[in-house]
């Protein structure tokens, strides 16, 4: 049983060492959208629900009508999280949009606790109010009569791709969804994909499933008739690699959904420069504005 969980530890580990160094030379900021963004709004949102999520993350359900109707897929917001324990926390964090309901007029959002500010967020009750900011950057865009596409996102990062899975489900789009997770009990998104009716490949650390050559040669056999026709990928550096890799291969275009620290979102501090190769005197796109969503592109082999 220790030499299981040791193995799980280790395989994490690995996942986590690999990751910094994927997103090199990969990211490139996107062209102008099609559509304009909406703009962002300052609410007090009502908290109607504040529930767990498995073992390891917490689910907010958010009355906040304006956020529900306009935010696009892949968009997030700025959570302001209220004083815990007589300590104020000033910056905002950044959350995606895991769900939008406009007819309800409410989102959901999927955290996990993983410092001071998701620590506090946690001490929310049903009933109190948060004030929340959004919705914020650019999103996952479909290429212009996309008919399938692949969908990858790990942990939280499930969360960004749900609003594209959303979308393929209003639009006909034929949605394949990679679930990545540490076990099977962690994984966030079954149930909303079943609901939307994207097809669900679940792979995990604990059996080696989600280990990035298993991924691999797995979507290659899945997608070996006839590869999607876009790419989308959020949760993992070494996954965005992997889906630009398949990209690639099968010249289809691929967007990936960067994390930062944030402490606007707005595009004011500059504090979110995205972890790309520029030159040494060149700041990085912001993640906040330019993306969170950026094209993925693998370099040119080096001659
Ligand atoms: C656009 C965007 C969307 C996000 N969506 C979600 C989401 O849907 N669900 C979710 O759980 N989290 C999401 N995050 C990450 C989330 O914002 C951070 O986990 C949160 O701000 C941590 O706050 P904290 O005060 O609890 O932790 P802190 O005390 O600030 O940090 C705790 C640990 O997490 C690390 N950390 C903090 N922020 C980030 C970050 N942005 N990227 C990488 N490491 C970080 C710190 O280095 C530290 O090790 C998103 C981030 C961005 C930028
Ligand atoms: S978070 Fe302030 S500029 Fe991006």
């Amino acid at each position: 049983m220790a030499s299981l969980a040791r193995e799980a530890l280790r395989r994490q580990q690995a996942f986590a060492a690999a990751d910094e160094a994927a997103l090199d030379g990969l990211i490139s900021v996107r062209p102008p959208a099609g559509q304009p963004r909406p703009e962002p709004v300052w609410d007090d949102a009502g908290v109607l629900e504040h529930t767990n999520v498995g073992e390891r993350y917490r689910r907010l359900l958010l009355s906040t009508d304006t956020i529900a109707r306009t935010a696009l897929a892949g968009q997030f917001v700025m959570i302001t999280v209220p004083p815990s324990g007589g300590e104020r926390i000033l910056l905002p964090r950044p959350m995606a949009i895991h769900r939008r309901h406009p007819q309800a007029g409410t989102i959901e959002v999927i955290y996990g606790v993983t410092g001071r500010g998701t620590t506090a967020l946690a001490d929310v009750a049903a009933g109190d109010g948060l004030l929340v900011t959004g919705p914020l950057g650019r999103g996952f865009e479909f290429p212009e009569g996309a008919r399938t596409a692949l969908l990858i996102g790990r942990g939280v990062g499930v969360c960004a791709i749900m609003g594209s899975v959303e979308d393929a489900a209003a639009r006909g789009i034929d949605a394949t969804v990679v679930l990545s997770g540490r076990t099977l009990s962690d994984l966030i998104g079954v149930a909303d994909c079943a609901e939307l009716g994207a097809a669900v490949i679940q792979v995990t650390d604990d059996d080696g499933s989600s280990a990035i050559p298993a991924l691999g040669a797995r979507l290659r056999a899945e997608f070996r008739a006839g590869p999607p026709e876009v790419i989308l990928v959020c949760g993992a550096g070494v996954l965005a690699r992997l889906a630009a890799e398949l990209g690639a291969e099968w010249g289809v275009p691929v967007q990936v959904s960067l994390e930062a620290h944030m402490a606007c979102g707005l595009g004011y501090c500059h504090g979110c420069a995205a972890p790309v190769a520029t030159e040494p005197e060149v700041e990085g796109p912001l993640v906040c504005v330019d993306g969170p969503v950026f094209d993925a592109v693998l370099p040119a082999p080096q001659r």
